[in-house]
């Protein structure tokens, strides 16, 4: 999009506030929608799904994945589950029953074949009644065969895996400070991550894409954490970064920079309390924002990206292209 087009949605945002303009992206882009490319590779993303409590609205989420994919016409070859996987208590770690309700039960194979990638969010480092990520990284070896992909905190993967178009390098986020209650990464594994990941960059790329995922975002509608900016940011900028997706905040949003070749995406739908007051903290140029139950759609082409928010309702609210140069373009 041009640099004045962007200038003027900033001073229409500035002028009539946040909500309005999110009502506006909304509608404009329900009539604008691209239809989804049955042909194309698609994944799910979504966050924060692992209610404790009332599971409804987890279950209405999931019910709209299931739902639109099918109007679609389209099999997502795999989920990407960014984190918060479990709220509250994990009794018997990798063999508490809300791994049958609320993940393989809740996200059939028959709808989403799978492999669903994972990460750990704040909650996951929770000690409830112990270490809740200890249990999720042992989850796959208790049960051979499942879906659940978490080989390490942070690893690398291309995607998809017969014709690689894009490489994801999911990370750990967790750089709050720990209490014995609540954990967090330690010095050692914030080092060797920092290490891994300049590594990884280093490698030569053969895909045509390049997507980072996290639980906490760097920015976003809630503030802007300074902490993760200065892990991350100047690696994203360098190394040109097509997306960063995380949750943690409750909403559905998406945040540009002029100049900036990331562009950042929550999805922290899943399942969970909704952010639902909407005030407006980043640094960054909102593009969308919506505190709703949700998750979102990756269309992968050679040609470009496709992101879609798509609500409880499996409408889609926003949608936007990324080409491999990095221009992009609302839908
Ligand atoms: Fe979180």
């Amino acid at each position: 999009m041009p640099v004045d087009q962007l200038h003027s949605r900033r001073q229409f945002l500035q002028t009539f506030g946040f909500s309005a303009a999110a009502l506006f992206a909304g509608r404009f882009n329900l009539r604008a929608a691209a239809r989804v490319d049955a042909q194309a590779e698609h994944m799910f993303l979504l966050g924060d799904w692992g209610a404790a409590g009332s599971i409804d609205p987890q279950r209405q989420v999931a019910q709209a994945m299931g739902s639109y994919a099918r109007e679609q016409n389209i099999a997502p070859s795999a989920l990407f589950l960014l984190g918060d996987n479990f709220y509250g208590q994990l009794d018997g770690g990798a063999a508490c029953p809300r791994w049958q309700t609320q993940f393989e039960e809740m996200y059939p194979p028959s709808q989403f074949r799978g492999p669903c990638y994972s990460l750990l969010g704040n909650h996951d480092y929770n000690v409830e009644p112990a270490g809740k990520a200890e249990a999720q990284l042992a989850y796959a070896a208790a049960h051979p065969g499942t879906r659940w992909t978490m080989p390490a905190k942070w690893y690398r993967f291309d995607f998809p895996q017969d014709r690689p178009l894009v490489t994801f390098l999911a990370l750990d986020s967790n750089y709050q400070k720990a209490t014995p209650e609540k954990l967090s990464l330690n010095a050692e594994e914030r080092t060797a991550q920092a290490m891994w990941l300049k590594a990884e960059l280093a490698k030569p790329r053969t895909t045509r894409f390049l997507v980072v995922c996290g639980h906490h975002p760097l920015y976003s509608n809630a503030g802007d954490s300074s902490v993760l900016i200065a892990e991350w940011d100047s690696l994203f900028r360098e190394h040109s970064a097509h997306l960063y997706f995380c949750g943690h905040i409750h909403d559905l949003e998406h945040l540009e920079f002029d100049g900036h070749p990331t562009s950042f995406i929550v999805t922290g739908g899943g399942g969970t309390t909704l952010r639902e007051k909407q005030t407006y903290k980043s640094t960054a140029l909102n593009r969308f924002s919506e505190g709703v139950h949700g998750f979102t759609h990756l269309q992968i082409t050679d040609e470009r990206l496709v992101i879609r928010h798509i609500d409880g309702d499996g409408r889609q609210l926003h949608a936007f292209a990324k080409t491999p140069p990095g221009n992009v373009e609302l839908l």
